[in-house]
């Protein structure tokens, strides 16, 4: 079967004419000389995280730090704080990394070439694609889950396939639009999520189904990509999480520079481990010898490549002051910006009150 790449990109195209997502990055900016700025900002943030999650914290960054210059002035505490929910942290740090580097090297200009784009940290092929494509109108595509998915049913690439990822990229680099390839990308992105989605896509109203060979094999429900780390095949981590209250307070403290959720604020945790602690480890790991009451209910938290299988211990202690940790208000406990896992344990102590 032939396929029509000239007949797909047109139909795909003129669908999202009228059917495109309304997405705050997409909005017709006045300033057009920032328009890299808002690609960069919402491409990073929609890296691991869902359209639906990113939209508010879209808006709410551009109001914060409208561009470049901005970024680049303010602390990489103040960015990982506003980060906290979004989750892959590292994403942040590496955002802020960027923002230096453009101020330094570029004279605030993000790069609009694929080198000097792959050179900034946190930007590999998909992300500089992107860029080059969104925001500078150069004829590339950038393919993202979505894309590999539309692509693999429309050529029936069905597992196993040798350089998959390569084959990919060849038969999307058919469909580049010359005159609007941002556009190109993001019509398929959206094409994506409405028709061609990964289970039960709408195949009967697709418009492009008389050029798609894995609806004509019959095959469409078999090829979507399984995400490499699906719950099943995650492995688990161990942790214990010391809740421990004063009155009306928590004690917190904030995480290390590197390694998992950098710099952020935490319940105090022991650390993370393959094994569960036995009892003195727990004891060890605890930031003031104190009792404790072991919740039931033990938390298991979903990160991108393991599960952390949380015990929670609270106890009340009078102490002013332990080290390394401050006494936060529970009830402007919502102010503080944490991270979701944390949130969860803190919300899971339902006996606190009577504890005091
Ligand atoms: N996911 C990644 N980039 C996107 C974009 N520009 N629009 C919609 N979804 C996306």
């Amino acid at each position: 079967m032939d396929i029509d790449n000239n007949y797909i990109k047109k139909t795909i195209i003129n669908w999202y004419d009228s059917n495109a997502r309304n997405l705050p990055w997409r909005k017709k900016s006045n300033n057009i000389s920032n328009i890299p700025y808002r690609v960069l900002i919402s491409e990073i943030m929609l890296q691991q995280t869902t359209v639906g999650t990113v939209k508010n914290r879209y808006i709410e960054f551009m109001k914060q730090w409208p561009n470049i210059k901005k970024l680049s002035q303010i602390s990489e505490r103040q960015i990982l704080t506003f980060w906290s929910g979004l989750g892959y942290y590292k994403r942040a740090i590496n955002l802020y990394k960027c923002a230096k580097i453009i101020r330094k090297n570029f004279n605030y200009k993000i790069p609009n070439n694929k080198e000097e784009l792959m050179s900034l940290p946190g930007i590999g092929d998909y992300t500089s694609s992107a860029i080059l494509a969104i925001a500078y109108n150069q004829p590339v595509m950038a393919v993202d889950a979505n894309i590999k998915r539309i692509i693999m049913r429309i050529y029936g690439l069905k597992f196993p396939i040798k350089n998959l990822n390569k084959k990919i990229q060849q038969y999307a680099n058919k469909l580049i639009h010359k005159n609007r390839p941002g556009d190109m990308i993001q019509s398929l992105m959206d094409f994506g999520s409405i028709i061609c989605k990964p289970r039960n896509p709408n195949c009967k109203e697709c418009i492009i189904n008389n050029n798609c060979i894995a609806y004509k094999k019959n095959i469409v429900d078999k090829i979507y990509l399984k995400n490499k780390f699906s719950s099943k095949n995650k492995p688990v981590l161990y942790t214990y999480a010391y809740l421990i209250i004063n009155n009306n307070k928590i004690l917190l403290r904030r995480r290390a520079a590197k390694g998992m959720l950098p710099m952020m604020i935490e319940v105090p945790t022991s650390k993370w481990l393959k094994k569960p602690l036995n009892k003195d480890q727990v004891i060890a790991h605890s930031p003031i010898k104190m009792n404790y009451k072991k919740l039931k209910k033990k938390i298991n938290y979903q990160f991108s490549h393991f599960i952390l299988n949380i015990s929670i211990l609270v106890g009340n202690s009078k102490r002013k002051k332990i080290k390394k940790s401050k006494w936060y208000d529970l009830k402007k406990i919502n102010k503080i910006e944490l991270p979701t896992v944390m949130k969860k344990i803190i919300d899971s102590d339902f006996n606190r009150n009577l504890l005091n």
